[in-house]
């Protein structure tokens, strides 16, 4: 277990004022700065692409994390790695030859992700498990800010965090949707390593106060270490 990492997903910010917006998160103290590309394919819903990515990566000097919501991802891996991205994650729902695809953006020198839907089983990730960096476990169905957490994820992040603490370099373990105040300390303990958060970051507007509330709950809570 690695000490907790908070993405702040911008998904949430005002678009009109993006650089500000990530500004303002990293001065809050956010570790990492969470994009998400959305195609309106892959998932219902239509954001943004790599002059977006390359806009960002300007304005801070943060790691960008960027969640791929599209079909065909192969196509567009190098251009999002030239854009900025530090670490690239795709879904495996959409991964035609998932190992190859993980090992070409590491490869192009980011660090890769594997993301799971809610209702897709950890039994994906078998093979990649021991050599991807980061696994991204959603807790909503991805198109949307501002959803609500799905409790049935719980046991799946608790098996998953099983499964990684068996391997001698385990990868990172994140969760992204409906990350908030009420449920961001027992995430913690179920051994999360890295919180997306968007509305409960950049929503009503005071960023530096909802990141510290963000912090102070997880440094009351402490991760359950698995039995020696
Ligand atoms: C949803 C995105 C998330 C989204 C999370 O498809 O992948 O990153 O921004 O938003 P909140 O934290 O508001 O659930
Ligand atoms: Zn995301």
């Amino acid at each position: 277990m690695t000490r907790p990492l908070l993405s702040a997903s911008i998904l949430s910010a005002d678009f009109g004022r993006l650089a500000d917006q990530v500004q303002a998160a990293e001065a809050a103290g956010v570790d990492w700065i969470h994009v998400d590309v959305m195609d309106g394919h892959f998932v219902p819903n239509l954001t943004l692409g790599p002059p977006v990515i390359a806009a960002i990566r300007r304005a801070t000097k943060l790691p960008l994390d960027v969640h791929l919501m599209i079909s065909n991802p192969e196509h567009y891996l190098k251009q999002y790695v030239e854009a900025g991205a530090d670490w690239l994650g795709v879904h495996v729902e959409v991964a035609w030859h998932l190992d190859r695809l993980l090992q070409q953006i590491k490869e192009l020198g980011a660090k890769a992700t594997v993301t799971l839907n809610p209702a897709t089983p950890l039994s994906s990730l078998e093979v990649v498990l021991p050599t991807v960096d980061m696994v991204l476990l959603m807790t909503v169905n991805p198109g949307f800010g501002g959803q609500e957490f799905i409790p049935a994820t719980w046991p799946k992040i608790r098996h998953l965090r099983q499964q990684l603490d068996a391997l001698p370099h385990p990868p990172l373990l994140q969760v992204d949707g409906g990350v908030n105040l009420s449920n961001i300390a027992a995430l913690r303990q179920a051994g999360v390593d890295v919180f997306v958060a968007g509305s409960a970051i950049f929503g009503g507007g005071d960023i530096a106060g909802n990141v510290r509330r963000l912090r102070e709950a997880l440094e009351k809570s402490r991760p359950i270490q698995p039995p020696a």
